[in-house]
């Protein structure tokens, strides 16, 4: 267990995070290096004799120190912008290893990727495949290329992340992909090498993603008997995790053997992109209550994290477990938790049977370690919170809580 109690106080692996909490001051992002590493050699374990690449998506969870531990592990990354392409490569990832994703990327991205020499990109519009073109014919290298197809299925996820539906942004319609590679032939610095798809994320039950495989393997077949050298599929990441108590999310193993049986005896590459399943379960934010408050109508605990720090609940009206740090005897509470942003939207659980948390008390916001960080801002001219990296039973801060200097960067007057 990466989060466990001993003795009523909450431990991460075998350090105590009260004294995180202290040392390192509130709010503060906490992650298990141990959890990270095992979820992503459950990937690995599970694609076994399969040629397969595991690309981390970069956007759950961007801090150089998780992308150190996946590169040292043998990870690839799936990036969305220049921005993670250079953040990978500070962290040592093996650009071999990296797919390029996304329906916006600019030249300077493109030049970039290519120069950096990445694996493929997952392109997702014959403007895209032409201006990737253009600049690998510039700068005389050949650009190998999937297209991310929309292969129509509905993730059954929240609509803000649901991708794989006709009329949603991503990719291009399964039905246009064959007439599209046939286009692609025209460009002479392009090699189609796989298809890629991405239905949508948090998605707790896996069959809609194994019928968008379905869909793209039979897409492949027919791609292959027009004389396209596809090697490779790329599945897209997707698979959710247990936020609430009772929530069942299914074992990476368990999901990846469902896709082996489908997939096996293709002789493809599989490529996937898992993002939150990785670090998710394996980051909490530490908060400290600064105040409790009662309206007429409520209970408000105050604490000194907020929706700038982690904005999923306000965003997706999303559920993360709170734990104290200390468990004591005391009876349950039914309260909101909430930050000290000015907005109705600035809270961390809502109508919350939980702890009855007193000031000065720390409190842990479960299910973390996924778009947390990556998703934070500085919103109410915030300071971004720091990162600890836990090993064992030592930990260090692998990001400093950002300073008011660091607020005004770049500013001019
Ligand atoms: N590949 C592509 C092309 C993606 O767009 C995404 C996520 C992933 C892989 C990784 O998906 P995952 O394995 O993490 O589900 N901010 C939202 C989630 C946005 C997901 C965006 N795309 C949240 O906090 O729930």
């Amino acid at each position: 267990m990466t989060f466990h109690y001993e003795d009523e106080r909450l431990l991460c692996e075998g350090v105590e995070l009260e004294a995180v909490a202290r040392e390192a001051g509130t709010p503060c992002y906490v992650y298990s290096s141990r959890s990270i590493v095992a979820a992503y050699q459950a990937y690995d374990a599970a694609l076994g004799s399969l040629p397969h690449v595991i690309c981390y998506a970069v956007k759950a969870n961007s801090s150089l120190a998780v992308l150190s531990l996946l590169a040292k592990a043998g990870c690839g990354f799936d990036i969305v912008s220049g921005g993670e392409l250079y953040r990978v490569l500070q962290a040592g990832g093996d650009p071999g290893r990296v797919v390029f994703s996304g329906v916006g990327k600019t030249t300077e991205e493109i030049g970039f990727a290519l120069r950096s020499g990445i694996r493929n990109f997952n392109c997702e519009s014959e403007g895209e495949l032409a201006e990737i073109d253009r600049v690998a014919g510039a700068l005389g290298v050949t650009a190998r290329f999937s297209l991310r197809v929309n292969p129509d299925v509905d993730a059954v996820t929240h609509p803000y992340i649901s991708t794989g539906l006709r009329d949603h942004k991503f990719g291009i319609d399964i039905a246009d992909a064959p007439a599209v590679y046939a286009r692609a032939r025209d460009f002479r610095n392009l090699r189609a090498s796989g298809v890629s798809c991405h239905i949508g994320s948090q998605i707790l039950d896996y069959s809609p993603i194994l019928e968008a495989a379905g869909k793209v393997l039979s897409l492949i077949g027919q791609l292959q008997a027009d004389g396209l050298g596809i090697d490779h599929v790329d599945l897209g990441g997707g698979l959710g995790i247990a936020y609430q108590p009772g929530e069942q999310a299914p074992a990476i193993h368990e999901f990846i053997a469902a896709l082996r049986d489908r997939i096996g005896r293709y002789g493809l590459t599989v490529m996937i992109e898992p993002g939150r399943s990785i670090v998710g379960p394996a980051g909490v934010l530490l908060t400290k209550v600064l105040y409790r408050k009662q309206s007429p109508a409520k209970k408000f605990v105050i604490v000194d994290a907020a929706m700038n720090d982690l904005i999923r609940p306000a965003l997706y009206k999303a559920h993360h477990e709170i734990l104290p740090l200390r468990r004591a005897g005391g009876g349950a509470i039914v309260a909101d938790v909430v930050g000290p942003v000015c907005e109705t939207g600035d809270f961390l659980a809502r109508d919350r049977e939980m702890t009855d948390a007193q000031p000065g008390e720390y409190l842990a916001i479960a299910s973390a370690g996924a778009y947390g960080f990556a998703q934070s801002s500085n919103y109410n001219s915030r300071p971004r919170a720091a990162e600890v990296l836990i090993d064992g039973s030592g930990w260090r801060v692998v990001r400093e809580r950002e300073s008011f200097e660091d607020l005004v960067r770049g500013e001019t007057r």
